[in-house]
């Protein structure tokens, strides 16, 4: 008789765990609400959202937009980098991140990750600084705090600017201050599953008036929201909007009203779910402590609350007999336990990078020159092995739910473990939950 669900055993778990994102109903007449007032309701839910959202992360403002993307890109914008400098980034992220350098007209140049914590090493980013690094993109994945105080030293030392991508830690922190408040602008997504989901969109926060002013400005053309915004910062006295006529060239990316509407009470659940999620990871990561083959990425004291958008294991296959990643992930996944592989390469690994000939050649920043940086030589050894090898992530939902669940996991964990030889010559014939999960605009 099999012990395996996936060999035909009984699986550790038959609940599901919770499902997200959740809008109940009174988010849902708010929305209905909205709908039926129209696009020409005096209230405006999206500068209520961008500010309660900034202040819930510790910034002064906030500028909705359409997506996570264009905040990236509205806060490289803002800060007028260079045209073709250099902003150094974390190749264990979703392509968003390294896009959006190249669509701000500047350079991504890939540091390696620590390989215990996966998140960017600042040793890795000293030594990838040049005399052409504006900015560093610090990617804080999975949802857990880069180690953000060297990087700030290095950020002082070069006078280089900090970006934060926190599209993965919303209501995270670092050393009790929220992530995306530390950098000169910090960047979320709200697509649909993301820990604060507003069923799309994004929003850039920053302390700095100057960024505030100017992300509007590339972001939403004249629209009447941008004057509100100058009025909120008092650039409005220094020039008034009857002196304007179109001073920024700038795209769309407004947010529109409905993802306000959708955000704003996520916005007040966010801080006991992400308690939630940052206990159960801790909680999880104990449990682990002792078992051999699967390593929680550590969590450092600084990172003093995780999000936990992904709760991130190190699989080593020679503890399980050499059983590969993916039937591993197959097997957790029939015991009822979510997860999946997410990348299989690190980004400096995207073709974009890799092909000689390919899309670089027709965006490359640097004027009148062809791409001068060779990818296909860059080296990230630790985010090489975490792709091909060793990641494994539990999705959002899983740290959402109770003790119970975590203790479950190991129990899986275990069970797969000790019952390894039922899987010796399994043959995967149907694609893990990994291809139903992939690390994009969830
Ligand atoms: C790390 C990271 N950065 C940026 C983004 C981009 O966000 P959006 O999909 O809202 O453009 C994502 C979205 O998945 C992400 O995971």
């Amino acid at each position: 008789m099999p012990a395996l669900a996936l060999t035909g055993g009984a699986p550790v778990r038959t609940q599901p765990f919770p499902a997200w994102p959740v809008f109940p109903e009174p988010d849902i007449a708010a929305l209905a609400a909205r709908l039926r007032a129209g696009d020409h309701s005096d209230d405006d839910p999206v500068i209520q959202f961008e500010q309660a959202f900034a202040a819930a992360h510790g910034a002064r403002y906030g500028i909705g937009v359409n997506s996570g993307t264009s905040a990236l890109e509205l806060a490289l914008q803002a800060l007028r980098l260079e045209r073709g400098a250099e902003v150094i980034v974390s190749p264990i992220t979703f392509f968003a991140s390294v896009s959006a350098i190249l669509n701000a007209g500047l350079v991504p140049i890939f540091a390696d990750i620590d390989p215990d914590t996966y998140n960017i090493a600042p040793a890795a980013i000293q030594a990838a600084v040049t005399p052409r690094t504006a900015a560093i993109m610090t990617v804080h994945f999975g949802g857990v705090s880069c180690d953000m105080q060297p990087i700030l030293a290095i950020a002082k030392r070069h006078n280089l600017a900090i970006v934060e991508d926190v599209s993965h830690a919303h209501g995270a922190t670092w050393n009790h201050r929220g992530l995306g408040s530390i950098g000169d602008a910090g960047c979320f997504s709200c697509g649909s599953g993301k820990n604060l989901s507003a069923g799309g969109g994004g929003v850039l926060i920053t302390n700095d008036p100057l960024i505030h002013e100017r992300a509007s400005g590339y972001g939403e053309l004249n629209h009447p929201r941008r004057q509100r915004r100058r009025e909120l910062t008092g650039a409005h006295e220094t020039r008034p909007a009857t002196d304007e006529f179109f001073p920024f060239s700038s795209g769309n990316r407004r947010l529109h009203p409905v993802h306000a509407v959708l955000g704003l009470p996520q916005l007040q659940r966010l801080d006991e779910q992400t308690a939630r999620r940052d206990a159960n990871g801790r909680y999880l990561a104990a449990l682990l402590d002792d078992l051999e083959g699967v390593t929680p990425r550590r969590q450092d004291p600084f990172a003093t609350r995780a999000a936990n958008h992904l709760f991130v294991l190190r699989y080593h296959a020679q503890a399980f007999g050499g059983l590969s990643r993916e039937v591993f992930v197959k097997a957790l996944n029939a015991e009822g336990i979510p997860c999946q592989t997410e990348y299989h390469r690190p980004m400096h690994q995207a073709d974009l990078f890799t092909d000689p000939d390919g899309e670089l050649t027709r965006v490359w920043p640097r004027a009148n020159a062809a791409p001068d940086v060779n990818y296909a030589a860059m080296k990230c050894p630790n985010a090489e092995r975490a792709c091909a090898q060793e990641m494994v992530t539990l999705p959002t939902r899983v740290t959402l739910d109770t003790r119970d669940g975590m203790d479950q996991i190991l129990t899986a964990i275990e069970k797969i473990q000790s019952h390894q030889s039922e899987l010796a010559s399994y043959v995967p014939d149907s694609p893990s939950e990994q291809s139903q999960w992939s690390i994009s605009g969830r």
